[in-house]
């Protein structure tokens, strides 16, 4: 089976930060780069997190600076789930590594232009990179693979109760995203939230006794408390690994075709992401929406992508 070429756009994050390690490290997954966008954190920071990430996994693979602000709206960060740095719990050596020079956007076009469709574009933080490059460059939308991006929810918002945090940060680039007619798989919180790392699971992922397994540790045991603090939630869900782990084995997942549109209306809705599941409004959906992940196999993937690091 040919491995699935991916640019994963991330804005580390502890969720992220594991969405990279299972895409680096998974057979079935063809990591042609990382692009950094701001979300959780400031560009600054969360460039910085994903190249600490990358150093202390080892990684042979380049991160590229994307969009440092949201399209329209002002920024907001999300550092009461992930930190002052965005990354806070795991301690890392002195940063020796660099990003590239050239803009993540830059990138996205580039590599998709010279591709030959067979590229899937893997969003875990605001859309902002996607929505500019595909403003920049429209010709890259029909050459656009699929788009599985974590993001949005049909149930309640994590940032508002309408909202979910990576369509909130930039409703408008959301917006341009999915009216873009790219095919997207939407893996929202309905799914994610599904994904806890209760302490069971951080323990049988650092008891692998390898790096990764205690890097997975030191990000979860951070988010077991400000998850429980900021939602009451038991643990802290890995929302962004579910995007890599539907990429490996899509049979873990039940997923809804569903008509999506992105609320940009300034109210108690902006940034909702509106999914009509009983399709009253009769539109061609835009959207594979997930609604149930077999929790089980999908701790078996992580554990097995951990194994792979020395
Ligand atoms: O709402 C969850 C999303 O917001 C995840 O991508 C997490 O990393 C944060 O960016
Ligand atoms: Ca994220």
């Amino acid at each position: 089976m040919t491995a699935r070429k991916i640019i994963l756009d991330c804005d580390p994050g502890h969720d992220d930060a594991i969405a990279m390690l299972m895409a680096y490290a998974h057979p079935a997954i063809d990591l042609l780069g990382v692009t950094i966008v701001a979300g959780n954190q400031t560009l600054k920071k969360t460039v910085h997190n994903g190249l600490n990430v990358a150093q202390l996994l080892d990684m042979d693979i380049k991160l590229y600076p994307g969009m440092p602000q949201p399209l329209v709206r002002q920024q907001v960060v999300a550092g009461n789930v992930h930190g002052k740095t965005g990354l806070d719990g795991p301690v890392f050596e002195e940063l020796k590594r660099q990003p590239e020079g050239k803009n993540g956007v830059q990138f996205i076009i580039d590599t998709l232009m010279a591709s030959d469709g067979d590229i899937t574009l893997v969003p875990t933080g605001p859309l902002t990179n996607i929505a500019t490059a595909m403003r920049m460059e429209p010709l890259i939308i029909p050459k656009i693979k699929e788009i599985v991006l974590m993001g949005g929810a049909y149930g309640t918002g994590n940032f508002t109760p309408s909202a979910e945090f990576n369509i909130y940060a930039d409703p408008e680039a959301a917006y341009v995203v999915f009216k873009s007619g790219a095919p997207i798989v939407m893996m929202g919180l309905d799914l994610t939230n599904q994904t806890v790392c209760t302490p069971d699971v951080i323990e049988r992922m650092e008891g692998i006794g390898n790096k990764a397994g205690k890097l997975f540790g030191d990000l979860m045991r951070f988010t077991l408390k400000t998850q429980f603090e900021e939602f009451g939630l038991e643990a802290g869900p890995i929302h962004d690994a579910t995007t890599i782990g539907y990429l490996i084995d899509p049979t873990l997942f039940d997923m809804q075709d569903m008509f999506v549109e992105v609320d940009i209306n300034r109210g108690p809705c902006y940034g909702r992401t509106v999914c009509d599941e009983l399709n009253v409004l009769k539109q061609t959906p835009n959207a594979k929406v997930g609604k149930k992940i077999n929790r089980d196999g999908f701790f078996d993937l992580v554990a097995d992508c951990i194994k792979t690091y020395k």
